[in-house]
């Protein structure tokens, strides 16, 4: 099979900030994928990867000022702004942005954006304070009118001040799937174009007081990387996540819950569904009654916190009588009778599919990229191989397509 990204000419402009050292990892990506990249760095972008290191990567020279006389003989602004498939600019920073908002031009970056004919696609990454300032955000709401595509950026913590917002540039990979999704050809590689899937992921948090929580150590990866699959073949996705510390999934509309009640009810309302994905580790018990305030210390002994079952999601949408998605596949996290305790657990739930992985602490599923799974059904169980969730969420994601298959509306 051809590499996704064969012979595919992408432009990538590298603007001046922290991020530009994740441009260096995305470089890599894409060629791994096939494409061939071209580098512009920014006098800024300068300041934070060299040219060595971005030609070492993209395998050409790198072009850099406006007046090299080296780039305006062998390519020349304008037709280096044509000769490609795509632009991409990351970092685009707010003051890329802003002078693209405003048309100006006076370096090799911001001449090249203005006289491209092909499409744009930024990874913005700055300060949160910066994205969120009225000037950034007339120049999104103007660059998107304008037909520039934007991915990111993302919620988390900032590289250079430890502050966090929302400024984060998208992560390489993210990037990449982005640019794949511009170049898939309309219908392809989108079986699940036209289907509504739901999918739960991350824990939930059920308060004991103001300030503490009951939780587990699901890092809500596996689901959000499904959401994202599903998201990359066509599906329109809802996302029902419980408190992780991952961006939103491209392309999935996410709602973000606390609690298991809270998880149910996003869910119910999010429904219909062609098929719904229970990923999520949800809390089986919820405290009965939170304290309104922080329970202190040393006040008449241990506090006792008595329990409520909580209500059991999966199997809840497995015995709707109407609504219920044509495929409902839930989770089995095992630490021990693995493959055993999902095939009980087929039939309890009433479910279709149960997705069964160990997650003793040796085997650093949790919170880890990486995941084995079983795959248990009616007809019996398959055991993939080791692989990373990403791939893991691609496989069941065809899986899903394949079984819904047949129905096409
Ligand atoms: O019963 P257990 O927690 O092992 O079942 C795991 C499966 O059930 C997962 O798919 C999980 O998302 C789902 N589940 C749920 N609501 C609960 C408990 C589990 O949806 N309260």
């Amino acid at each position: 099979m051809q590499p996704m990204l064969a012979n595919r000419r992408i432009l990538l402009i590298i603007g001046g900030g922290i991020a530009a050292y994740k441009s260096l990892d995305l470089i890599r990506r894409l060629r791994e994928r096939g494409a061939q990249v071209r580098c512009i760095l920014t006098r800024a972008g300068h300041e934070f990867v060299t040219p060595l290191s971005v030609s070492a990567l993209c395998g050409e020279r790198v072009f850099t000022d406006l007046f090299d006389p080296h780039s305006e003989f062998d390519v020349g602004h304008i037709r280096m702004a044509r000769d490609t498939d795509l632009v991409v600019v990351a970092p685009a920073t707010a003051d890329l942005m802003a002078k693209m908002s405003g048309g100006h031009a006076d370096d090799l970056a911001s001449i090249v954006l203005l006289a491209t004919d092909k499409p744009v696609l930024l990874a913005p990454a700055m300060n949160p304070r910066m994205w969120d300032h009225h000037a950034t955000q007339r120049n999104v709401a103007q660059l998107g009118a304008d037909g520039i595509r934007m991915i990111g950026p993302n919620d988390g913590e900032m590289a250079e001040s430890g502050e966090r917002g929302v400024g984060r540039m998208a992560e390489p990979l993210e990037i990449v799937a982005a640019i794949e999704g511009l170049f898939a050809k309309p219908g392809a590689g989108k079986p699940l174009a036209g289907r509504r899937l739901l999918v739960t992921s991350g824990p939930t948090h059920e308060p004991i007081d103001p300030v503490r929580y009951l939780a587990n150590r699901s890092s809500g990866k596996q689901g959000h990387a499904i959401a994202a699959a599903a998201a990359l073949a066509g599906a329109e996705v809802t996302l029902v996540s419980g408190p992780v510390h991952l961006p939103d999934p491209a392309g999935a509309k996410t709602i973000r819950v606390t609690t298991a009640r809270d998880m149910l009810a996003a869910v119910e309302k999010a429904l219909p569904a062609d098929a719904a994905i229970f990923a999520a580790a949800v809390a089986d018990w919820g405290i009965a009654a939170p304290d309104q305030q922080k329970i202190k210390k040393n006040k008449g002994g241990l506090p006792s916190l008595p329990l409520v079952e909580n209500p059991d999601i999966l199997a809840t949408v497995a015995h709707l009588k109407s609504n219920r998605p044509k495929l409902v596949i839930g989770f089995a996290a095992e630490t021990e009778k693995v493959i055993e305790h999902a095939k009980a657990k087929l039939r309890s739930k009433g479910c279709d599919w149960i997705v069964a992985n160990d997650v003793s602490p040796q085997g650093g599923v949790m919170g880890g990229d990486r995941n084995t799974v079983h795959l248990v059904t009616d007809n019996g169980v398959e055991s993939w191989p080791p692989q990373t969730k990403a791939e893991v969420a691609r496989a069941l994601v065809a899986r899903v397509a394949e079984a819904l298959g047949g129905e096409r509306p």
